[in-house]
């Protein structure tokens, strides 16, 4: 087991936004994680990362207790995670966000380079290596995030609705990288609205509503389930496509 996270729960004031949620991951495995808004998602994702202290429970990365490590300390270990608001420097370049991930493992300028460079051209964005980040569009800036936390040599890669808002044809070109990133061994567990790159990508889909996991398996038997069509696909699956 490379991650499980048992009876992990966040509370802010009253609300429980994640409610004693247990899940285990395997090495090389992509999951999916949906849920309907405000499920609890991206405060899971922030108590698996060191981005936020949990309440309750405990959280086991390649067999040490990372319940309460920094991110800085995730990272290090191999736990990599995109923002659901890219977490970019608007005014660096392209090649100095991807830099900066990258300094982690190579400590020397040219090194950390010259890994950026090998990551920016694995994401597609290498002949934009010299741009503002800022100056780019939706999927260039979905891709920097992506660069970003791959440059620092995860283990583990939650993608937090990395592929959201992008056209058909990127979103294509988009499932082809994150298959590509799982080829070169990084497990993945992916947070997205959109059922098509669920069903695309994941080979077990996590459901979470109200802060818990409330049903989980293969995808095609999840979708089924009566209690995640109650919770989140709705009647006629209204959100197949996409939810916002
Ligand atoms: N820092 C915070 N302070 C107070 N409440 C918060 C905080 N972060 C999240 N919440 C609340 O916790 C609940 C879960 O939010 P979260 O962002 O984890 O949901 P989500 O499943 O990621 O939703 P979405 O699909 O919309 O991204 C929501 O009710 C949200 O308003
Ligand atoms: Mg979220």
């Amino acid at each position: 087991m490379l991650l499980s996270a048992e009876n992990v729960s966040k509370t802010f004031g009253s609300l429980r936004a994640v409610a004693g949620a247990n899940l285990a991951i395997d090495e090389g495995e992509i999951i999916g994680l949906i849920g309907p808004n405000g499920a609890g998602k991206s405060t899971f994702f922030n108590c698996l990362a060191g981005d936020t202290l949990p309440t309750t429970g405990r959280i086991v990365f390649d067999g040490r207790d990372v319940t309460r490590a920094s991110p800085e300390e995730h990272a290090e270990l191999g736990v990599g995670r995109t923002f659901q608001v890219p977490a970019t420097f608007e005014d660096l370049t392209v090649l100095d966000n991807v830099m900066v991930g990258a300094f982690l493992r190579h400590p020397h300028r040219g090194a950390a380079r010259e890994h950026a460079l090998q990551v920016l051209d694995l994401v597609g964005l290498g002949d934009r290596q010299n741009l503002r980040a800022r100056s780019l569009g939706t999927p260039g800036r979905k891709r920097l995030e992506i660069a970003r936390v791959l440059a620092t040599g995860p283990r583990l890669m939650l993608l937090d609705e990395a592929l959201a808002g992008l056209t058909p044809v990127e979103l294509q070109q988009a499932i082809a990288l994150v298959k590509k990133i799982h080829q070169t061994g990084v497990t993945l567990v992916i947070v997205e609205h959109i059922m098509e790159v669920i069903m695309t990508l994941a080979a077990r889909v996590i459901v979470f509503n109200q802060g818990h996991v409330i049903a989980q398996g293969k995808p095609a038997d999840v979708v089924r389930q009566e209690a995640v069509i109650e919770a989140y696909l709705g009647r006629g699956h209204r959100n197949w496509r996409k939810k916002d």
